[in-house]
């Protein structure tokens, strides 16, 4: 039976002392193998989590083999996850775990003190007023994009949005051009680790990196390839001594406070790894996504040429319209409630808690999905429906968690404004000369790989407007 959201109703009370077991209750769980429990459910996560919140409630219960995991759905809980109780709720995940393998320790992945002193010394490169300087770059990089586009010619535009946040990220925030072998490098080495990350995922039975199975020399391969972009990088910067207020920058001269030091090579590498992958990818898909919801939604995509002649009149987007595209900016706060880039996102209490009336054992996973709760009927009426109204300036939210595509609290994705300015400045770059349609007959599928992308691409075809 579903259980109905009472959004009036005050949040769960925490009384932030273990519950025992045997007081607890324990939440409703479909009925699972009697080995593997509910493991099967990870073959297509997307389309079970929605059935599983429909069927049994804000909170349910799995099994993947010995280990227990909870989606949990209600707003409140979310923030009690992602915020209130965010000391207990860590991030030693078997998903972390698996992307520790490519990223190691940085800010995305470490935790506690050595975490918090990463995240200080990153801040300021994410200031509002630096990402404004970085704008002309990112219309720049947008512009060049758009340049590539063969009218009627059919191309891969997810690969393309890849390629362009890509490009963004590594002159913006890293100072330094991405060359085109490079880039295929990345995207190569992108594919191959996501697809592995979510195989070893599904199937936790994995030989160590170590083994020299073929699957783990061709994820070391990849991983090297990235590795001697990532320190072509720093290098480069270090050898030009030019000390710029970019992210790179801050890390090569930040010192740590009780004994001078630099960071270390090491250390740096996998700062600079974090920001080069989920600094793009996930701009790439809410852009992909954008653009196949407007494909679909032409009175939509009307609306918005509408706006972007009005302000732009057929010039570039500069820094300073960005307060005027609300429509373009409503686009795609729409388009990341329904494709949410950060499908999932997933804790570990350190501590046994409880959670809406269940209780949630010390080591388990929850999972808190962007997906689902932003798809929930109690929060957002005709929650299949793409309207970009909801998101109307004025309109107010169900619940301050009832929308976290950049999750919240403490570990509230660094990035945020960056990505929101980069996404509503290149929607606006390209949407305002080109319409871009679907071959038709193509399948879009979502794949919920790392981030949720369009499994297999996007055959698309762009047409310009006269
Ligand atoms: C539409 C684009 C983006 C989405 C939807 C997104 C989503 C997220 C989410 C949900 C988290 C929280 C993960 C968790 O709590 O476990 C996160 C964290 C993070 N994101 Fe983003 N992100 C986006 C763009 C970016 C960009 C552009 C950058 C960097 C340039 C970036 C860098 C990071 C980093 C470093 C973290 C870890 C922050 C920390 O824990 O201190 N993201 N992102």
């Amino acid at each position: 039976m579903m259980r109905v959201l009472d959004l009036s109703a005050p949040a769960p009370l925490f009384t932030g002392r273990p519950i025992a077991p045997a007081s607890a209750r324990l939440a409703p769980s479909p009925p699972g193998d009697p080995l593997i429990g509910h493991q099967r459910m990870a073959r297509d996560p997307l389309t079970s989590f929605l059935k599983l919140r429909e069927a049994h409630g804000d909170v349910v219960r799995l099994q993947f083999g010995t280990l227990t995991a909870h989606l949990v759905s209600d707003p409140s809980l979310v923030q009690a996850v992602l915020q209130d109780r965010a000391r207990i709720y860590g991030k030693q995940t078997r998903g972390m775990k698996q992307l520790r393998l490519a990223l190691g320790e940085g800010l995305l992945t470490s935790e506690g003190d050595f975490w918090l002193r990463q995240r200080r010394i990153a801040q300021p490169a994410f200031h509002r007023k630096r990402i404004d300087a970085l704008t002309p770059a990112m219309i720049e990089a947008g512009e060049r994009a758009r340049a590539t586009f063969v009218p009627g010619r059919v191309f891969d535009l997810h690969e393309a949005m890849m390629r362009l946040t890509l490009d963004v990220v590594a002159t913006t925030l890293l100072g330094s051009g991405i060359a085109e072998r490079e880039a295929r490098v990345v995207g190569a080495a992108v594919d191959f680790i996501t697809a592995e990350s979510n195989r070893r995922l599904r199937n936790p039975f994995q030989l160590p990196l170590s083994v020299p199975t073929p699957q783990n020399r061709t994820f070391l391969r990849h991983r090297a390839n990235l590795d001697a972009i990532v320190f072509r990088m720093i290098e480069q910067r270090r050898r030009s001594g030019v000390m710029g207020d970019d992210l790179l920058s801050l890390l090569l001269h930040a010192t740590d406070p009780e004994t001078g030091e630099h960071m270390s090579d090491a250390q740096l590498r996998d700062e600079v790894m974090t920001i080069f992958l989920a600094g793009h990818e996930t701009t790439a898909n809410a852009l992909s996504w954008a653009f196949v919801q407007l494909s679909r939604h032409p009175a939509v995509a009307q609306r918005l040429k509408q706006e972007l002649d009005t302000v732009l009149a057929g010039r570039s987007p500069t820094l300073e319209d960005l307060p005027a595209l609300v429509y373009t900016r409503q686009v795609l706060d729409e388009v990341m409630r329904l494709y949410p880039p950060a499908w999932t996102i997933a804790r570990s209490p350190t501590e046994d808690d409880e959670l809406g009336g269940y209780f949630i054992p010390r080591g388990s996973l929850v999972f808190v999905s962007p997906w689902v709760v932003q798809r929930h009927p109690a929060l957002f009426p005709n929650p299949e429906g793409f309207d970009p109204e909801r998101f109307a300036p004025g309109t107010k939210l169900a619940h301050r968690f009832a929308y976290f595509p950049f999750g919240g609290g403490p570990r509230l994705c660094i990035g945020r404004t960056f990505a929101l300015v980069e996404a509503t400045l290149l929607l606006a770059t390209l949407a305002q000369h080109h319409r871009f349609d679907l071959v038709p007959g193509f399948p879009v599928v979502p794949e919920s790989a790392v981030t949720l992308r369009p499994a297999g691409g996007l055959s698309m075809i762009a047409i310009p407007y006269d």
